[in-house]
């Protein structure tokens, strides 16, 4: 199995800590980008890769390589530290800069370990923002890591019990390469994204993304099995959505 981890944090610390005992549990080939020395530009908000297509982002050398290493992965482990009650200002960055991929959803048969680190507070917060744009991004199943450590680097055993039973999870996860039904909100984004796309005034490289791929001809991502319940929800929420745009 391949790994991709993308390390939010400038150093390898506290989090990193994690992702080593993480590593632990896995087997495979190892990836890293270390987010703080891909120095990213900021996103300057020019609107391009939502209209034109993210090729045409001023920064898309930088943006490229990490997209395409993401589509290569089986997994992908993803950490911030909190920072200021959210991600740390390089995750927000690349986040920022792939926020095209809400509108054009594509990693669905992808799985993620989502890895965060505070002193005190703000990690489930963290976690859930992160898990929502993997979700957004078409994600199959994301688990999650997240831990207050207060003034202490070491991992308790307590913690190092949590993070071996997740990543075994996460592992045979991956591994069994079985893709999980999508969860009620991940048809609503599926399904406000596919509308939007059909709108009246679209952006053009939204549109051309769901017709090119197919996808605007599904409920949500064929190579995800649907039942009947949520194929029907999902033709209720393409229909409700394409009234309201
Ligand atoms: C700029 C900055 C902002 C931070 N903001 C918070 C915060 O809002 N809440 C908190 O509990 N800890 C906060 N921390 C502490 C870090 O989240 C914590 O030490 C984390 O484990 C650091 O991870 P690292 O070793 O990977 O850098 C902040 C640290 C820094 C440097």
């Amino acid at each position: 199995m391949k790994y991709l981890i993308i390390n939010g944090s400038p150093r390898k610390k506290n989090t990193w800590n994690i992702v080593r005992q993480v590593e632990e549990n896995l087997d495979g080939e190892f990836e890293e980008i270390h987010l703080i020395k891909h120095k990213i530009p900021m996103c300057n908000g020019c609107f391009k890769c939502f209209e034109k297509g993210e090729s045409e982002c001023p920064h898309f050398e930088y943006l490229n390589p990490i997209v395409e290493k993401i589509k290569e992965c089986d997994g992908l482990i993803i950490t911030s530290p909190v920072y200021a009650l959210n991600v740390s200002g390089l995750l927000k960055n690349l986040f920022d800069h792939t926020a095209y991929i809400y509108h054009r959803p594509q990693f669905f048969d992808k799985k993620a370990l989502i890895v965060v680190s505070t002193a005190g507070a703000g990690q489930k917060n963290v976690a859930k923002y992160m898990d929502e744009t993997l979700r957004h991004w078409g994600f199959n199943k994301n688990y999650k890591l997240a831990f207050a450590f207060g003034d202490r680097e070491n991992l308790e055993a307590k913690e190092i019990s949590k993070i071996n039973k997740t990543s075994q999870k996460f592992r045979n996860d991956v591994e069994s390469k079985k893709l999980h039904g999508p969860k009620f909100m991940d048809l609503i984004f599926y399904n406000a994204w596919r509308a939007l796309a059909q709108s009246d005034n679209p952006n053009r490289a939204d549109q051309e993304y769901w017709e090119n791929s197919d996808l605007a001809n599904h409920e949500f991502a064929p190579i995800v099995k649907l039942n009947i319940i949520k194929r029907i929800c999902g033709k209720i929420f393409f229909f409700m959505f394409k009234r309201m745009f």
